[in-house]
């Protein structure tokens, strides 16, 4: 197996025959001096896919901030023009402590609770996304007389996004949103635009996430444009879901060719004139991000080696949940050919612990060796867990030679802080 190639590392990365960059900083430094496992963002490319996204969609395009979300992550998405999307009342919260202005924050969620509707009306979020007629019933009981509530309404489109079904979320066997094909969308929006002081300014359809095709994403312009034919909406969002490169010979369409492709079909089908939204998670956080590891123990059996790193499916569960898969290299020698196939494991208490099913790392890589694995900067710390009481790694920024923590490192104290007898 050839080296690793930068198409699935940070726009700014560099590799040397002893060493790897990325934003001008050293990986075994950083290893060195913040220890593993640790995720490390190229703030290069956040901003520059942030920007992707600000300049093909129209003010009011968001960030879905559950695919990484940290205060640094929201300030960095809101200076480059994005809003920030929130599906909980934790997400809201962390943004607003950030520093990000309501007005620049949207609240999603299937099942909003009463404080959940209750804060983003104090606060006057920029957008409300209807999900259902609870929530409906829910801002009609708790909008103060002469309020003012922006929504949008979510519809599922009947659309089968070729991605994993736990991902796909267009089809109408869904628990998100109100279903085109049954009446129950447009039955939804009357209901909703009776409700005194509600301005329902469009439709928001999410289709699924790490979805590679142009198809699902026209279906759903096709099933939207027909449903909204005639109506008086200014926006229409098609959601986030564009998928990433994870590992080497995917094919990705980049923002900016799926924001182009979005808008042309929008145009087609005579909505030009709305505001065109999206909401971009994995694309904008998944390349800028990797985690670097350290080999501990190593096992051969007759059939193969299991490689066992510091982490595991506490700080990237994508493998055990979806079967994802990840290139791994050796940051101290990036640019030797990768000759031995190991199954990458961590060091949680189930067999199914496993980051990698076939990585090709450098011979003799061996306990103490700091590897990588690219392209996980998107659902991975934020659906990360303390399973096995494993504190949470560190994040750290970097960006022209400099490096910065955003997130320390979790630790044993941190994990006993919750307990209340005998501490
Ligand atoms: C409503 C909504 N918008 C946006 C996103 C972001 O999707 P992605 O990270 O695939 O771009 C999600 C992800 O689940 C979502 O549920």
């Amino acid at each position: 197996m050839k080296p690793i190639t930068v198409t699935v590392l940070p726009d700014t990365a560099t590799l040397t025959n002893e060493d790897s960059f990325v934003g001008g900083v050293s990986l075994r430094s950083l290893a060195e001096t913040y220890g593993t496992p640790l995720f490390v963002y190229d703030e290069a490319t956040l901003r520059a896919r942030c920007r992707e996204a600000a300049a093909l969609f129209d003010d009011g395009v968001a960030f879905a901030s559950k695919s990484f979300l940290c205060g640094a992550m929201a300030r960095l998405a809101a200076e480059e023009g994005l809003c920030i999307d929130v599906a909980t009342g934790g997400e809201l919260d962390l943004v607003l402590r950030s520093g990000v202005p309501a007005n620049r924050v949207i609240l999603h969620g299937n099942n909003k609770s009463r404080e959940e509707i209750a804060r983003a009306l104090d606060v006057g979020v920029h957008r409300i996304v209807v999900d259902n007629h609870d929530d409906i019933d829910t801002i009609a009981e708790l909008l103060a007389p002469g309020a003012t509530a922006h929504c949008l309404i979510r519809v599922t489109p009947g659309v089968e996004a070729h991605t994993h079904d736990f991902v796909r979320t267009g089809h109408e066997d869904t628990k998100f949103g109100f279903t085109v094909a049954t009446g129950a969308a447009r039955r939804g929006i009357d209901r909703l635009r009776a409700v005194p002081g509600v301005v329902v300014h469009g439709v928001h359809a999410h289709i699924g996430s790490q979805i590679f095709g142009p198809e699902g994403f026209l279906e759903a312009i096709d099933v939207l444009a027909e449903f909204i034919a005639g109506d008086s909406f200014d926006e229409i969002c098609i959601g986030g879901g564009l998928g990433v490169a994870y590992v080497e010979g995917e094919e990705a369409l980049s923002i900016t060719a799926w924001g182009q492709m979005v808008r042309d079909a929008v145009i087609a089908k005579g909505l030009g004139g709305l505001r065109l939204l999206a909401e971009p998670g994995r694309s904008i956080v998944a390349q800028a991000g990797m985690t670097l590891y350290s080999v501990g123990a190593v096992k051969t059996v007759t059939q193969r080696t299991y490689m066992a790193v510091d982490g595991g499916m506490s700080d990237n569960p994508r493998p055990v949940l979806y079967g994802s898969g990840y290139e791994a290299f050796d940051i101290s020698r990036p640019l030797a050919e990768r000759t031995q196939a190991v199954r990458l494991v961590g060091k949680h208490c189930e067999s199914g612990d496993v980051l990698i099913d076939e990585a090709w790392l450098p011979a003799a890589t061996k306990r103490g060796d700091v590897i990588a694995t690219p392209v996980t900067g998107a659902y991975g710390y934020s659906m990360a867990s303390n399973y096995n009481r494993v504190p949470r790694p560190a994040v750290v920024f970097v960006a022209e030679g400099q490096a910065r923590v955003v997130l320390r490192r979790e630790t044993f104290d941190d994990l006993a802080a919750l307990e209340i007898d005998n501490f």
